[in-house]
């Protein structure tokens, strides 16, 4: 009974100790913190505008509460690290680790409520009907996304996510809470619950994302 207990204890701790080496970039200290300040001023406000907020068919939020909870270290850090192919997402790998993980810090600093991209990565894959998720899909998110997902590219306000360089960084949870929530103070309104743009059923939401994985680039 100790043992078991004393056992519990050692792996609560190892846990915390994972998270707390994982978390890292939302503990930034002050320097770090300026320093992700000054960098992202550099070479990143241009597009994403002062304070991250963005601007449509310029650049996303990146300070957005939605997008910041379920955003992985791993997601941001390799975003900009490898940009966005056929978009004007560029890679930024030359600014090195150091100053994107001092970014990230900086952006994390905006951040509204725990992190929850663990949980939002480790839900189902999608299983769906692609042919439903289509007709979804080209009736009311291809005017802002375009119509073969390619973004800002077919004139829309909405970002590529029909492209590669974004769906094969998210996890089907990460697309699922972004149809469901939406972000604020963006044009992406929420497609789910009662005030939403649409009420999409769960069923819904997992067709448009399997017709997403089928587009021909991917
Ligand atoms: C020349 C304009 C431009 C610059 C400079 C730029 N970005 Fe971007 N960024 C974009 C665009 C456009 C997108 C959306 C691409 C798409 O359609 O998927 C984007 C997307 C992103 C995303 C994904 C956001 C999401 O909603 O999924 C992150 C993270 C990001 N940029 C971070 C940065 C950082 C950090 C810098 C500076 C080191 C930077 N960007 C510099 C234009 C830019
Ligand atoms: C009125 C325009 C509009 C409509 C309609 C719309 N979106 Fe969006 N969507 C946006 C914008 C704008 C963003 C990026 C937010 C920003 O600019 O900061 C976005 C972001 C997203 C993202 C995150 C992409 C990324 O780069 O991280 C996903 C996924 C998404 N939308 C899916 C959809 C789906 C699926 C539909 C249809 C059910 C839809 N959207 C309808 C405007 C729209």
């Amino acid at each position: 009974m100790i043992a078991f207990n004393r056992l519990g204890i050692t792996l609560a701790g190892l846990i915390w100790l994972a998270f707390a080496a994982t978390a890292s970039a939302e503990t930034a200290s002050d320097a770090t913190l300026k320093l992700g300040k000054a960098q992202f001023n550099e070479n990143c406000a241009a597009c994403h505008q002062e304070d991250a907020i963005g601007k449509p068919g310029i650049a996303p939020s990146l300070t957005n509460p939605e997008l910041l909870s379920i955003s992985s270290d791993s997601f941001l850090m390799s975003t900009i690290r490898d940009g966005r192919v056929d978009t004007s997402m560029m890679p930024f790998a030359p600014l090195g680790r150091k100053n994107v993980r001092a970014i990230v810090g900086y952006l994390r600093s905006h951040a509204k409520g725990p992190n929850i991209a663990k949980e939002t990565d480790a839900q189902p894959d999608a299983h769906g009907d692609p042919r439903l998720g289509k007709l979804w899909y080209d009736n009311i998110c291809s005017t802002c996304h375009g119509l073969n997902g390619d973004g800002y590219e077919a004139g829309g306000t909405g970002t590529a996510i029909g492209l590669p360089g974004f769906l094969n960084k998210v996890s089907d949870g990460f697309i699922r809470e972004t149809i469901k929530k939406g972000r604020s103070n963006t044009r992406m309104l929420a497609f789910q619950g009662p005030v939403g743009l649409a009420n999409l059923s769960d069923q819904e939401v997992d067709d448009i994302i399997v017709y997403l994985r089928s587009l021909p680039k991917n």
